[in-house]
């Protein structure tokens, strides 16, 4: 059996053989589909990137069909259980569990790096105290490449790596800071005798007490979204970094655009939109009516449906069991006994059932942020902290790939032929 697709175009009558390489035919070998010499030949025509690889990687596996994700081919399950946030970004960025002396040594580095330069607080004071702390996060991101000019030089290894590690140390004390700023309360410095997600902690929460003791079962659950939230292979702000970065922007600039396309709430501001509804739908008595209405398309169900999970997202799975784990510590979050009603409803509901729409990380990760203390403004935050060791991972393979030049799609044009221009007083 041949690893080819035999094309006939019927507009000639010539056939053409394409080769088939894992699962997939070259749209560049489309282009040698011509009607005659003058044409361009034919293209591949799929907005929104539907059933188009942009890329080998070796990153992230997810099969939507089955509910699986793995990292490295490591199951998400697994990681979760017994890994760690730290761990993790060090398998995507480098490809392997790293060995003890490995692992020592990049939890020091970036412990060392996690102060920021402290100019950056006047880029913090230029905002509002009310200012959604994702545009402050995508600003300072931007920021932050003005203060590293050779982060540019992305096709030197040791200068990404310098960054790299550099971005994974500052993310949680610009976010904490942006979270301070919010509260109009003083910046908290960071606290190297702290863990990643404690010390994270240290800078959101810490007031008088000379020495901030993040409580352990909090900081577990938060490092375990951040395992979760870490990679999820191309999706809207994987394939901004990667586009971004392709045109060999430096990092910081890449992964700011990486964070606003995180910020839209059909990506990560998703658990955002997930709370507002589950308050607005405000008690169980309301939710029939809710269901209607979107079965009637006035609106979605937020934290439902994924482009590519068609089965249950596995890490939702364990957050809604993360959510208890936090609930017993924080005391239960009245919104989840809504929560937990609509999913119930939804997963009998034929309207679902038919669209195979399943809860998604967003739907129960919002309720445990917001039983940490956590402003709903604040949430796509936690989730841009992990991701940006995804977003590095992704960046970084791109750099790496050969095959890879410039993002530049190809579109079709529908609109006027030429004209001839028209002064505005014979409009
Ligand atoms: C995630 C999402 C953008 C994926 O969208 P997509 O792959 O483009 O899927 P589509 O929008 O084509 O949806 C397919 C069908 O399911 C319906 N649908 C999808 N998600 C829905 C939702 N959350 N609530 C109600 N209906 C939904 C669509 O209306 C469409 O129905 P139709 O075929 O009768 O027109 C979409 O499911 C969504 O908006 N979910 C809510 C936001 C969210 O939770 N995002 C976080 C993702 S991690």
């Amino acid at each position: 059996m041949a690893d080819t697709l035999t094309v006939k175009d019927n507009r000639t009558g010539k056939e053409y053989e394409l080769a088939i390489t894992d699962g997939t035919i070259q749209a560049s070998a489309l282009r040698e589909i011509k009607v005659d010499d003058d044409d361009f030949g034919l293209m591949a025509y799929d907005p929104a990137y539907k059933n188009t690889a942009s890329c080998r990687s070796a990153i992230t596996l997810i099969d939507g069909d089955k509910g699986i994700l793995r990292y490295r081919g490591y199951p998400i399950e697994q990681l979760a259980e017994h890994s760690t946030f730290l761990e993790v970004a060090y398998l995507l960025l480098w490809g392997e569990l790293p060995t003890k002396s490995e692992f020592d040594g990049w939890v020091d580095q970036i412990t060392h790096h996690t102060y920021v330069h402290q100019y950056l607080i006047h880029g913090m004071e230029g905002f509002k105290w009310d200012a959604h702390a994702m545009g402050k996060l995508v600003s300072l991101l931007g920021t932050l490449s003005t203060f590293y000019e050779d982060s540019k030089n992305v096709r030197d290894p040791a200068v990404r790596r310098e960054h790299i590690i550099k971005i994974i140390a500052k993310m949680p004390t610009i976010a904490a800071w942006c979270f301070r700023h919010m509260q109009g309360r003083p910046y908290i410095y960071p606290d190297n005798g702290l863990s990643y997600v404690g010390n994270f902690m240290n800078m959101l929460f810490r007031m008088a007490e000379p020495k901030f003791e993040p409580s352990p079962a909090i900081e577990k659950a938060l490092d375990v979204l951040f395992i979760l939230h870490a990679d999820h292979e191309q999706n809207c702000s994987a394939s901004a970094a990667r586009a971004v970065g392709s045109a060999e922007t430096d990092p910081y600039c890449s992964l700011a655009a990486a964070s606003a396309a995180l910020y839209g709430p059909l990506h990560g501001g998703a658990n955002e939109a997930v709370l507002r509804m589950l308050r607005e739908i405000g008690s169980l008595g309301n939710i029939p009516g809710f269901i209607e209405g979107v079965k009637n398309r006035e609106r979605r169900l937020m934290g439902f449906g994924h482009r590519v999970y068609k089965n249950y997202d596995p890490r939702a799975r364990i957050i809604k069991q993360l959510a208890h784990d936090v609930f017993a510590e924080t005391g239960k979050n009245p919104l989840l006994d809504i929560a937990l009603e609509l999913e119930k409803i939804a997963l009998d509901d034929e309207f679902f059932v038919e669209r195979r729409l399943y809860p998604n990380v967003d739907f129960y990760s919002g309720l445990i942020y917001q039983s940490i203390g956590f402003p709903v403004e604040f949430f796509p935050v936690l989730f841009a902290i992990p991701r940006a060791a995804g977003w590095l991972a992704q960046w970084q393979e791109m750099l790496m790939d050969p095959e890879q030049k410039i993002a530049r799609p190809r579109q079709v044009y529908i609109g006027e032929g030429e004209r001839a221009y028209v002064p505005m007083d014979k409009r």
